[in-house]
């Protein structure tokens, strides 16, 4: 590929969350693992991405699906051993893949030997490591709400204080706070950094750091049941954090060509907050805004989101844009609509692919892959098991990749771990690998075209027109300029091309390649993506 000099892997390519469980069974166990990821690497290759996020695969109990590390410098076996991981290093880099690692350090697993150690006594070297509190007239230090629920304190009866959690009682917070926590961390960076590893998705970054003060929140029935209907003033997203990202983009650049992206969830201030986290472009490299992950299937809502994401981006930074994770419903399970549901993944795609901004898909994704659906026997995920049926935790969206026809969906030789889909007889790659109109074809064009295009992958960004139902937009870099325009809507559209150039279509869903479209009012189909070109 003839790529121009100033092409960088994480801002003008496009990153692949892999959740490692879930994407290719090789071993006949029924879970995903780094071997299984390394034989799908021509996949992943020809698809066209530059980068996977991985999910965590360190040692972990499981309690949190890997988010509750054990052991940061270790493979967990489930997924392999180190051997495997170098070789799906080696193997990623030699088809221009780099490897972007979860980085889960605002807490630990409890059965992390630094919090056995901890927890041990007082005066133990590693008690601060953690955040151990007394009590406050025989209640915890706080009234704060953990972000699955109940306090963030939990009483441990062998030292008589409280130690705080975030998350699950089962994953203490580390202090931030403590220098040798930061020192040991950033070390743990520059071991997979030496490794080779490209980058870092930073987990929950704005809960790094608390009020040292344990001042309580104010409650705020607004708040939602998800924030334990209190603003997190004091227990989220303060002031500090900027240190620590200086601190860690240091690390990073001690190395030729490295990023993270930060998770910045649940941020009271939404985009702003998201922004803030990368500084003017010298903090995180990107950071998520998630926005899109609620908002209802309207071009125009689309459109309000990417503008006041864009309107708040420090002026060296860069946008990224997500519609599915692993946290939340996928995006063609949140807008499905029944016999129409492929055809909005189509619009999906071409909105995530033509935007500014590096996209992240969410594997699966390009074949338009659906949440599986959950029984209660299911459930993995913990916080499922603990609040069935009213929240049925994240199983459903971390659901086997869908590879062919067999009896497994081609994932595995077993019954995989979680569910598949009913669906995957016809929603799989082996299928849409040979229908040139499949979802699957679909991303595929999209991608060459994005990477063809510098206007697509760099290009200025200008909103034409958005309603409830049409989207149009221009793309420009140096005088060249692309038009996108989606049709939200199930039936015909009109929208009126301005611009006085001999337009052309370069990708489309119903209109051939090539084809000229002319100035003045078109119909535009329902569901239909049409770029423009000269
Ligand atoms: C992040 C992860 C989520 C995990 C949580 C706690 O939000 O995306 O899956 O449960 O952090 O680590």
């Amino acid at each position: 590929m003839n790529e121009a000099d100033d092409f960088v892997w994480w801002k003008h390519g496009i990153i692949c969350e892999i959740w490692p469980r879930s994407f290719y069974d090789s071993n006949g166990d029924g879970s995903g693992d780094l071997q299984g990821i390394i034989r799908k690497l021509d996949y992943l290759a020809e698809l066209g991405i530059d980068g996977i996020w991985l999910g965590p695969v360190n040692k972990s109990p499981m309690v949190d699906s890997g988010y509750d590390v054990a052991d940061y410098r270790s493979v967990d076996p489930i997924y392999g051993t180190m051997a495997d991981f170098e070789q799906l290093l080696a193997e990623a880099h030699k088809r221009k893949i780099h490897i972007i690692m979860d980085l889960v350090v605002n807490h630990t697993s409890d059965q992390h030997a630094w919090f056995k150690e901890s927890r041990s006594s007082r005066d133990n070297p590693k008690r601060d490591w953690y955040i151990w509190h007394d009590g406050k007239k025989g209640r915890p230090p706080s009234n704060w709400k953990a972000l699955v629920g109940g306090g963030v304190w939990q009483w441990d009866k062998a030292t008589k204080q409280y130690y705080l959690h975030s998350f699950l009682k089962t994953q203490p917070d580390l202090n931030w706070r403590n220098p040798a926590v930061r020192q040991e961390i950033y070390d743990t960076m520059r071991y997979w950094l030496d490794k080779g590893v490209d980058g870092f998705r930073c987990d929950i970054l704005n809960y790094f750091l608390k009020d040292n003060q344990w001042r309580d929140n104010p409650t705020s029935l607004s708040a939602g049941i998800f924030n334990g209907f209190q603003k997190h003033l004091y227990s989220r997203s303060q002031p500090g954090m900027e240190e620590i990202l200086r601190q860690m983009r240091a690390v990073l650049d001690g190395y030729k060509d490295r990023m993270m992206v930060g998770e910045v969830f649940v941020a009271q201030d939404g985009p702003a907050m998201a922004a803030a986290y990368m500084g003017d472009g010298d903090l995180c490299h990107l950071s998520f805004e998630f926005s899109l992950l609620f908002t209802k299937w309207d071009a125009k809502r689309f459109m309000d989101v990417i503008n006041g994401w864009y309107a708040v981006l420090p002026a060296k930074g860069w946008p990224c844009n997500v519609l599915s994770n692993h946290d939340q419903p996928r995006a063609v399970t949140r807008y499905a609509a029944g016999a129409d549901t492929q055809k909005r993944a189509r619009v999906m795609a071409a909105f995530l692919l033509t935007l500014r901004g590096t996209p992240f898909l969410y594997y699966g994704e390009e074949i338009g892959m659906p949440d599986s659906p959950i029984k209660r026997s299911d459930v993995m995920d913990t916080i499922g098991k603990m609040y069935w049926p009213i929240v049925k935790g994240r199983d459903a969206e971390r659901n086997p990749m869908q590879w062919d026809t067999g009896t497994f969906a081609g994932f595995s030789t077993v019954k995989p771990w979680l569910p598949l889909n009913a669906d995957f007889s016809t929603v799989n790659v082996e299928v849409q690998d040979k229908d040139p109109l499949s979802v699957l074809n679909f991303y595929r064009r999209l991608i060459t075209l994005r990477r063809a295009q510098p206007a697509l992958h760099k290009g200025d960004f200008e909103l034409i027109e958005s309603d409830k139902d049409v989207v149009a937009y221009r793309r420009t870099y140096q005088g060249i300029e692309i038009i996108v325009i989606l049709n939200f809507a199930s039936s015909v559209r009109q929208h009126k091309i301005d611009a006085g150039m001999p337009w052309k279509v370069l990708l489309g869903t119903h209109r051939d390649s090539g084809s000229p479209v002319d100035k003045g009012a078109m119909a535009v189909y329902p569901y239909e993506v049409i770029v423009l070109g000269a």
